[in-house]
């Protein structure tokens, strides 16, 4: 059970995605998520938890304000808190960080283990995420069990079975899914974030810079992978034999699609996201719907 075992961070970023590639020849298809579940279930293998929440999401939300705005919204003359979601949350990190920052934010996750040590990281650690701005004060953190590709968990959010929400995180969620799953992926993503301009998704790409045809998880993620399958949700992407995604700038964006309204690499993001010089290699994008 996760939690109770060491959890090794010291492995060398090749054997652990080497490691992680066998674990998953098992676990191909229909069976993916429960390949996830059972990293989190056994707890001493979990290679992408960093331990503490992404630098870059801390600065984007900080420094980026006049894209993303804060944390309070206008309804209907009210000011109510945004709403964010983690999809794939792991230990809730990220969740807690953006609850420090005004949202009111929930992980999903389709592992009940991590939920467990999601609760456990956050009744440690709740002292490690002060208050960011006394004006706005905490949201609320509420971590979720489902399946991101279904609508069952949605009532769970407490914001009621139909929940969009004003801001999506995605780090290593996307490149977490097998090829196939990506067009789903673009289109849930679509579903789930409010159709409104103050709303945006916020995916931190990773990895950016890893060949194609190694694999994975995680699989290659370059920002031309989130444009292709963002700006045609639920669609096939043509990819090459090698697994690079072939863009057709031509191609006129779908029904749904979200429009990339910021792009940049961060100041600062997790160290495996650095290249051997430290120079940073992954990128910041925000979505919208048009
Ligand atoms: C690579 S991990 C990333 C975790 C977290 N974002 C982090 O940065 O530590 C991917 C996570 O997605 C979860 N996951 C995979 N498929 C899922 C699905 N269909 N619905 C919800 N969570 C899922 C896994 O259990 C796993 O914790």
């Amino acid at each position: 059970m996760s939690g109770t075992q060491p959890i090794r961070r010291d492995l060398p970023v090749e054997e652990a995605r080497a490691a992680l590639k066998q674990h998953f020849s098992t676990f191909q298809g229909q069976k993916y998520a429960e390949g996830w579940a059972d990293l989190w279930a056994k707890g001493d293998f979990l290679p992408w938890d960093r331990g503490h929440p992404s630098p870059a999401l801390a600065d984007t939300l900080a420094d980026h304000a006049d894209l993303i705005g804060h944390a309070m919204v206008d309804e209907n003359g009210k000011p109510r808190r945004k709403r964010a979601l983690v999809p794939g949350c792991g230990r809730g990190v990220d969740v807690l960080l953006l609850q420090s920052f005004g949202y009111d934010a929930v992980g999903l996750e389709y592992a009940a283990d991590a939920l467990k040590a999601c609760e456990d990281y956050e009744k440690e650690h709740a002292g490690d995420y002060p208050v960011r701005d006394e004006k706005v004060g905490k949201g609320t953190a509420r971590f979720v069990h489902g399946d991101f590709y279904t609508d069952d968990w949605l009532e769970s959010t407490g914001f009621g079975k139909d929940a969009k929400f004003d801001l999506i995180y995605d780090y290593t969620f996307f490149c977490a899914m097998q090829l196939p799953m990506r067009p789903a992926w673009a289109k849930r993503m679509s579903q789930l974030l409010r159709p409104d301009p103050q709303a945006n998704l916020i995916c931190l790409e990773f990895p950016t810079n890893k060949p194609a045809q190694a694999g994975g998880p995680p699989f290659a993620s370059p920002p031309k992978a989130y444009l292709e399958h963002l700006s045609h949700p639920g669609e096939e992407v043509k990819y090459d034999a090698e697994g690079n995604v072939r863009m057709n700038p031509l191609a006129p964006s779908s029904p749904g699609a979200l429009e990339r309204v910021g792009h940049w690499q961060p100041a600062d993001t997790h160290k495996v996201g650095k290249d051997a010089e430290d120079k940073v290699q992954d990128w910041i994008s925000v979505w919208r719907h048009r």
